[in-house]
């Protein structure tokens, strides 16, 4: 996959792609990361990326041209065909989920453009935006911490990216549901146990444990997820269970 950044502070996302998966996935070639610093499209002595909101008020808006150019000349350097998806990341877009990841992640190519200050100039979204995402109800101070998240959702699930050994089909939300507890060596530590289930090698008991954990654990933390996840006749009957508990 092809990620393009479009960004006022590209060292932001040094220390991100020069280690672990990102750094394996990126010398593997499984993914290319291009950073654009936005600055570098203006074409005034200042580099202005930024002007004065019309109408007034207070706070500063990214002006069009230059987000224009490198979206432009980003397009005009690629040669395979397909969708091109060209997000803004903004708090009014849409809520950023596992399932948005997965859309994200059969793309080819996509654009990412990090919006700043009071927020981009609306001719940006009208014209040249395909999707806005927000990754939650709060505000950061510009998209690239918000655009590492999306990437990071994005990246782990091509192929390759994890290695056979974990899969992302066992991550919470990926079926709706949060992850079961996990536990590793030593079986014991400062006289706290393992569970006897997870020792005793049988993987039906193991399977029905962790399954069980999992809806509990969603069902305390997280009860409205629980409305949209696939379970089956007798899990809906825990659900119940714990609800009358
Ligand atoms: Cl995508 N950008 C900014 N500036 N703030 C956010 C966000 C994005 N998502 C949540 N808060």
């Amino acid at each position: 996959m092809d990620i393009d950044i479009l960004t006022l502070f590209p060292q932001m996302y040094q220390g991100l792609f020069s280690l672990g998966i990102f750094k394996r996935a990126i010398d593997r070639k499984l993914v290319n990361v291009n950073l654009h610093n936005i600055r570098d499209y203006t074409h005034d002595k200042h580099h202005t990326v930024d002007d004065y909101t019309y109408g007034g008020g207070a706070g500063m808006v990214l002006k069009p041209e230059p987000i224009f150019e490198v979206v432009e000349s980003v397009k005009s350097k690629i040669h395979q065909g397909g969708e091109l998806p060209i997000i803004l990341l903004t708090p009014q877009g849409r809520l950023f989920s596992q399932q948005i990841a997965q859309e994200l992640s059969k793309y080819r190519h996509m654009i990412l453009i990090c919006g700043h200050y009071e927020g981009v100039d609306e001719r940006v979204r009208e014209h040249l935006v395909t999707d806005e995402i927000s990754i939650g109800d709060y505000v950061l101070s510009g998209g690239e911490l918000a655009a590492m998240v999306v990437v990071d959702a994005v990246v782990r699930l091509l192929p390759g990216v994890l290695g056979s050994q974990a899969s992302p089909l066992d991550d919470s939300h990926v079926a709706g549901l949060l992850e079961y507890p996990q536990y590793t060596r030593p079986d014991v530590y400062r006289r706290w146990t393992v569970p006897e289930v997870l020792l005793s090698g049988n993987h039906a008991q193991i399977a029905k444990w962790r399954r069980e954990q999992a809806i509990s654990r969603t069902w305390k933390r997280r009860p409205e997820l629980l409305e949209k996840a696939s379970l089956t006749l007798k899990e809906r009957q825990l659900v119940d269970r714990l609800k009358r508990s």
